[in-house]
């Protein structure tokens, strides 16, 4: 039994760890990024995608659609459906790399190794029978696991959380671990969080273009969902879940049948990390009161307990984000669609607004079933490089108030030797070190609020990712690092905290 805590300190990677690691990747083995059922139905809905002209900048900063003049809210429908998985999980480009074809999904994700799947819980929509569908990225068409209404199963789940309770469609987010864990093994867990909030953040920043409400369920309980999705959690488990749209109350929960759909093996064999498995396990919650108790504890909770800072002493650097007409209208699909992972940066000074404005947009905070106080899980620091008018440094970025707070002296050197001695890091204008005290949240909020703040982090990350690449001339990257070594760096403010994720970011090299 292992407990976030635990976890969290095992699977650090340390420079003594990374030295005297001796695991090395099986080619033969490495599992297929996406899974097959053997015998399953599926349906096309067609190719045709909405196209979406509201700004990616606009899109991610606001968790809710605005309020709308016309009486009737956009409905949802099969192409809606497409569209949000398309763009939060979809191909979106083939690149030829050594006389190979490779594919690249819109969400970023470690390794390339694509684990994590949407599926979709669905009511009445137009064009599609209520039903539970898996999104399969291969063939960009669905997988019908079952027909019939199955809502009110997740309504029951999270406790009848009003925006489960209501949304036409609900998407469940699960990780198939083995394929993420061919690479990065008893870090998969990790991962899962990562790299479905990165997907989550693209789903979030679709719906809101699409004129929809969407937010973040952490909490729910497993076995109805697992049951419900006729996965095995240690193989394949739910991780979180996306109510879009509203008006449309579920149905009382119907039994749910038990299935099991055969797969085609994803590789030869599969490797089992029975630690990712424990680590998912002990997070879990029972039933909807289980869940109630737990989301009950946020409301307890005062803005410091979970080990966040506010402004010290450090001197102040105001930052001045543009104002919406005068931002980049680059449009999200078409911010998404040109996301990659940049691995050159031009050691240019990039303008100060830029690094305003993505922050600012960026890091607004998600929206979550568990209240404003998730807001105040993590903290956000920033070692700066080279920006117009900010003197390279170690800072926190304060959200509420727009402003660097300086903390000390960083370099280039050091940035890339804490991105486990990745230089290119270093290299790039800004890094963003997503930080959460790990201790103070599981003491608070158990096991569960562990997954949460990793998942923050990825959210995080993928909203990063959108905001750097709606400006034409920036690219930017998620990177991993020498845990301790970042909190030591930016200690002693960050002393209590430990990184959740990185972005780094800067000019493209023309
Ligand atoms: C959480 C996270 C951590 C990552 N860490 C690294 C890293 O340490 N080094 C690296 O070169 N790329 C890293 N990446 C980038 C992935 O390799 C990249 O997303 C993947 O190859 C897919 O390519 P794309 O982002 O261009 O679509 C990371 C990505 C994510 C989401």
């Amino acid at each position: 039994m292992v407990t976030a805590c635990k976890y969290h300190e095992q699977t650090k990677h340390t420079p003594e760890r990374v030295r005297t690691n001796t695991f090395s990747l099986d080619f033969e083995n490495k599992p297929r990024p996406y899974k097959i059922y053997e015998d399953i139905s599926q349906i096309s809905l067609g190719e045709s995608l909405q196209s979406l002209d509201k700004p990616a900048l606009a899109a991610i900063a606001t968790s809710s659609p605005e309020p709308r003049l016309d009486a009737d809210p956009p409905s949802l429908d099969a192409q809606s459906l497409q569209t949000l998985c398309h763009y939060a999980t979809g191909v979106t480009k083939t690149l030829k790399r050594r006389g190979r074809k490779m594919r690249f999904r819109a969400a970023a994700c470690t390794g390339k190794l694509y684990h994590v799947d949407l599926y979709a819980v669905i009511g009445a929509v137009d064009g599609l029978d209520p039903g539970v569908y898996h999104f399969d990225p291969d063939t960009e068409s669905f997988d019908v696991l079952r027909v019939g209404d199955y809502r009110g199963v997740l309504a029951q789940a999270t406790d009848d959380f009003s925006a489960v309770a209501n949304a036409p469609m609900t998407f469940v987010a699960t990780s198939q671990w083995w394929r993420n864990a061919w690479k990065y093994r008893n870090r998969t867990y990790r991962h899962a969080f990562w790299d479905s909030g990165t997907i989550l953040a693209t789903l979030l920043a679709v719906a809101s273009a699409l004129g929809h409400e969407s937010s973040v369920v952490a909490g729910f309980a497993d076995e109805p969902v697992v049951r419900l999705l006729g996965i095995d959690p240690e193989e394949e488990a739910p991780l979180e879940l996306v109510p879009v749209g509203s008006g449309s109350p579920a149905p009382d929960a119907q039994d749910i049948e038990q299935i099991d759909p055969d797969e085609v093996p994803l590789s030869d064999h599969v490797v089992a990390y029975p630690l990712v498995f424990d680590a998912w396990r002990q997070s879990t919650l029972g039933d909807n009161e289980a869940v109630r108790a737990w989301r009950q504890q946020f409301t307890e909770v005062d803005d410091h307990a979970f080990g966040t800072h506010d402004r010290g002493d450090g001197r102040l650097v105001t930052l001045d984000p543009v104002d919406t007409s005068t931002a980049s209208s680059r449009p999200v699909t078409t911010t998404i669609e040109r996301r990659g992972s940049l691995r050159e940066y031009s050691h240019d000074a990039i303008s100060d607004r830029k690094v305003a404005t993505i922050l600012d947009r960026a890091l607004r905070g998600v929206p979550t079933d568990c209240g404003e106080a998730a807001s105040h899980l993590v903290d956000y620091y920033c070692l700066v490089h080279a920006v117009e008018g900010i003197p390279s440094g170690a800072y926190q970025y304060h959200p509420e108030a727009t402003v660097l707070e300086r903390l000390g002296e960083t370099s280039r050197q050091t940035a890339g030797h804490l991105a486990l001695d990745q230089s290119v890091v270093g290299e790039a204008a800004v890094n963003v070190y997503i930080m959460a005290d790990v201790d103070s949240i599981v003491e608070q909020v158990g096991n569960r609020g562990y997954r949460l703040a990793q998942l923050l982090g990825g959210i995080s990350l993928g909203r990063l990712y959108l905001a750097t690449y709606a400006h034409r001339t920036l690219g930017g990257r998620g990177f991993t690092f020498y845990d301790d070594l970042v909190s030591e760096h930016l200690s002693p403010r960050a002393a209590n905290q430990t990184p959740m994720t990185l972005f780094a970011f800067g000019k493209r090299v023309e």
